[in-house]
């Protein structure tokens, strides 16, 4: 099968050009200002941009948190990701207490497969280190898991101490991988929690009061500290506080190789949205919490000199009026199951506040939503970018037209969404993933089970 992309303003990392792209199964063929080709089908791109389709390196579906679970599947999931112009993600199995890397691996394979729509890989959450585990890390980088995510919150969840840590970046380290880190200092945010219960201050708005800026500055300086000692290259995930950036900034001008993304939700909501009557502010429970608005300009400033280099979106969507999600904490906010949907928005949010809000240049968008994320995590040059050889994973964007953001409309499966009644500029219209048109018309054309798990690279295999 052989498709015809035509006259579309074919955007990558670096380059911005009217063109043709001619994809041929599953691959891209050519690239060309006119190709004089026949084709099965043609496209007629003109007046859109043609991307390399988003890819999200950070996603929670199907996931267990608090007695409960992410409300997206694999499946409900990973095509709104389609109808939002993401072709790929990054989720995050889950290794269980005195359980081993292999089961969760296998856990995480069988909850995609048959269900997801778009090519996924997953991240590993360590939940101990042991030398079992610290052996078992090196075999699953050879099946294509290539990092580990530590956290340094939830005390008896999943909080590691700064030892275990250490070494789990070690091994890490020797084995090519590189490590994700929850950087927030778990121990005292606790404090902070069981004072303000006692207090009475049960509300939503005190799950973002007990875990101040500084609690995630530190604990994003330690992370690097610990890196850096043992070698290996640190990824700090969902960075929200202008404080904790600081870190990453210092740290790579020193020349560590520290790395960090930033989300949706710290770019275009704040505190303020907590303070949203009755219990909405639950909707907004997230870890870290929604920071101040006035330091969003840094946030911004991160991502257009490249101190950040990725926007992801923590996809953990629970839904507001069930008793399974956001109501387990209605009389008490430590309750609320942390996270909050963004899978299917990310790509215009950031389109309309980053390029049409002249922040970031529309490569550097295309840069920091597929490309990076593709090269950080060990999936570039198949994903990432538009070039002969790829996978044709293309996005046809339109740059001009309109999307009122709203729970009605959204194919997340979420009672809510964070950004109701939200009109951003740039709309995902046709999507192609590895050749097949998935997205059409407002439609999803693919079938669930279609997507293919990716084994990822190493640093050793580079
Ligand atoms: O609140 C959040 N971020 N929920 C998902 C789990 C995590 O820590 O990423
Ligand atoms: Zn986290
Ligand atoms: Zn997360």
């Amino acid at each position: 099968m052989k498709t015809l992309i035509k006259s579309g303003t074919i955007v990558t990392a670096t380059d911005t050009y009217v063109g043709d792209v001619l994809v041929d199964g599953e691959t891209i063929h050519s690239i060309g200002t006119s190709l004089d080709v026949q084709a099965d089908k043609t496209i007629d791109a003109s007046g859109k941009l043609v991307i390399p389709g988003g890819i999200d390196a950070h996603t929670h579906l199907d996931m267990p948190f608090g007695g409960t679970f992410s409300s997206d599947d694999f499946e409900t999931g990973t095509i709104a990701a389609a109808f939002g112009g993401t072709t790929c993600l990054v989720d995050f199995a889950i290794q269980e207490q005195g359980g081993t890397i292999r089961q969760a691996w296998e856990t995480w394979m069988s909850k995609a497969e048959g269900k997801a729509a778009i090519d996924y890989g997953f991240h590993m959450i360590l939940r101990e280190y042991t030398e079992d585990i610290g052996r078992e890390m090196g075999e699953i980088v050879e099946e294509g898991v290539t990092s580990f995510k530590l956290f340094m919150a939830y005390p008896g969840v999943f909080y590691m101490d700064d030892g275990s840590i250490f070494r789990a970046m070690q091994t890490a380290g020797d084995v090519g991988a590189t490590i994700c880190m929850h950087a927030e200092n778990g121990l005292v945010i606790d404090v902070l929690v069981e004072q303000a219960l006692k207090r009475g201050n049960t509300e939503p708005k005190y799950h973002a009061l007990t875990r101040p800026p500084k609690a995630e500055a530190e604990a994003t300086h330690r992370a690097i500290c610990l890196a850096e000692m043992a070698d290996v290259p640190v990824y700090i995930v969902h960075l929200s506080a202008a404080e904790a950036l600081a870190e990453v900034t210092a740290a790579r001008d020193r020349g560590v190789a520290a790395f960090a993304e930033t989300c949706p939700q710290y770019l275009f909501l704040s505190y303020d949205n907590y303070e949203e009557p009755g219990f909405d502010g639950a909707k907004y429970v997230m870890s870290p919490p929604l920071r101040d608005k006035a330091k969003q300009d840094q946030l911004w400033r991160g991502l257009q000199y490249n101190d950040l280099q990725a926007i992801s979106t923590d996809h953990c969507p629970f839904c507001f009026n069930d008793n399974e999600g956001k109501l387990l904490g209605r009389d008490d906010f430590s309750k609320i199951p942390n996270g909050a949907p963004g899978i299917e928005t990310r790509m215009s949010l950031t389109y309309d506040g980053g390029v049409v809000g002249k922040r970031i240049s529309v490569n550097r968008w295309v840069e920091l939503t597929s490309t990076q994320p593709a090269k950080i995590f060990g999936l570039f040059p198949k994903k990432g970018t538009i070039a002969p050889g790829s996978d044709a994973d293309i996005v046809i964007f339109d740059p001009d037209d309109f999307w009122e953001i709203s729970a009605e409309t959204h194919h997340m499966r979420v009672d809510y969404n964070p950004y109701e009644g939200r009109r951003v500029q740039g709309v995902t219209k046709t999507v192609l993933s590895r050749g097949e048109v998935i997205i059409e018309n407002g439609n999803f054309t693919g079938t669930p089970g279609r997507g293919r798990y990716l084994k990822r690279k190493s640093r050793h295999d580079a």
